[in-house]
């Protein structure tokens, strides 16, 4: 049977429910969900092997996303999110999204760039043609380092090199490209680097200096396509009023960056929950972001023929499935589990499809009703819990703070006097 990611009122049930029906929707042993514990399934011995100077760990709250369909594929996702709303948001975007077929996602394929700075150049162009000259024995070379990452069909593929004019004189730049497969590949290409760049300065009669990948990853592209219904969105001029936001953040830096940081909240909540690398990614994202030369929007909103909106969304996506804390830890492990993707291509590519979702729920949400509306419902409840209302008084406390327009810390610790002193 194949996974249904259409689970309707998943936020009405307990969180035991709750872990029920997504380990029943995503075909895994309820035992696997385990992991999502208090605790968040690192132990401190774990932990301790992982960075330095431990002392202890940090738990994060995990919801997953509904009705998300990517190339005809149903998954559930996991997010890993502080913010209020945004889980709740990305399903709901989601689900207008599936009314004409979901995500269409496709890619460049894992392809990462390590850089070598070659230094010393008397004869720019004609470093630059003798590390042109010396791609085969660099390539094998490279390839040499890691003989697993071959033999599951990746490795260097090519070697290029760039002449560059900087304040301190002309420097040579050469990158090593490497199909990375399931890999985020950061350790790969690096060790590659590193082997490679002794030889390469020799070659080039030049000085090796840095040798490190590249987070602006634009060889690992990945882009997201997806057609949202005009009535489901509110109306033709929802539709209008979108594409116009869009515009705005295409043209303006300031709202660029607000209308990134919204893309963002979708898509590092999965990176995070997936144990990847959400600087990598985030890096990745706003290099991408500014790769004219000015800063701005990642994604755009059309209007289609029909009178749809037709939202896209390219960015670098680099994520593994193999190697750091996505083997490491166990709630990534079992978050990976959930979306039972196969490759980290696949993983990649449901990843920016959350981004699309959750930034067409912003810009659907700012163009009509504005965004504290739902905002807020959610964000009483946060504060109502961190005043010490106890799970059972949460939705009370809530509820008080939003209906007198006072969502505040304060507040809501007097609320909380009020019903306990109404209950006694
Ligand atoms: C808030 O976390 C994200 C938004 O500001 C994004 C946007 O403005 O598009 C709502």
């Amino acid at each position: 049977m194949a996974v249904n990611s259409r689970i309707s009122g998943l936020k009405d049930r307990s969180v035991a429910e709750r872990r029920a029906l997504v380990a029943d929707g995503a075909e895994v042993e309820a035992a696997a969900l385990e992991a999502f514990g208090a605790g968040g399934g690192l132990g401190v011995e774990q932990a301790d092997h992982m960075i330095e100077n431990v002392i202890g760990t940090m738990s994060l709250p995990v919801g997953v996303a509904t009705n998300v369909t990517v190339n005809g594929r149903d998954y559930l996702v996991p997010m890993a999110t502080e913010e209020a709303s945004v889980v709740a948001a990305a399903s709901n975007a989601a689900r207008i999204a599936r009314a004409h077929g979901g995500f269409r996602a496709s890619g460049t394929g894992p392809v990462m760039i390590a850089q070598i700075q070659l230094l010393d150049v008397v004869d720019p162009y004609g470093t630059r043609t003798r590390v042109l000259e010396a791609r085969e024995e660099i390539l094998e070379l490279a390839n040499a380092q890691d003989p697993v990452l071959t033999r599951l069909g990746g490795g260097a593929r090519d070697l290029t090199a760039r002449v560059l004019e900087t304040r301190d004189g002309i420097q040579v730049i050469a990158h090593l490209h490497v199909d990375v497969r399931d890999a985020m590949g950061a350790n790969a290409v690096n060790t590659m680097a590193e082997a490679v760049a002794p030889v390469l300065a020799e070659r080039a009669g030049a000085r090796s200096l840095l040798r490190i990948l590249s987070n602006k990853a634009d060889t690992r592209l990945v882009r997201a396509r997806a057609v949202f219904d005009a009535e489901l969105l509110g109306g033709a001029r929802v539709v209008d009023d979108i594409v116009s936001a869009s515009a705005f953040a295409e043209a303006d830096p300031y709202r660029a960056a607000t209308h990134n940081k919204g893309i963002m909240n979708g898509i590092s909540a999965v990176v995070l929950a997936t144990g990847n690398d959400t600087r990598a990614v985030e890096a990745g994202c706003h290099s991408h972001a500014a790769r004219d030369g000015g800063y701005s929007a990642l994604s755009r909103f059309e209007k289609g023929g029909d009178g749809h909106l037709v939202g896209t969304l390219e960015v670098p996506m680099p994520v593994g499935l193999v190697g750091g804390a996505t083997r490491a830890h166990p709630a990534a492990q079992a978050a990976l589990r959930i979306l039972g993707v196969s490759s980290a291509t696949e993983l990649a590519e449901v990843i920016v499809s959350v981004g699309l979702a959750q930034n067409l729920a912003a810009c659907r949400a700012l163009a009509a009703e504005g965004i504290q509306h739902g905002h807020m419902r959610l964000h009483a409840r946060t504060v109502a819990a961190g005043a010490g209302a106890t799970p059972a008084e949460v939705p009370g406390v809530a509820e008080r703070l939003v209906k007198d327009g006072r969502i505040q810390a304060e507040y809501a610790r007097e609320v909380l006097r009020e019903l306990r002193g109404q209950e006694q």
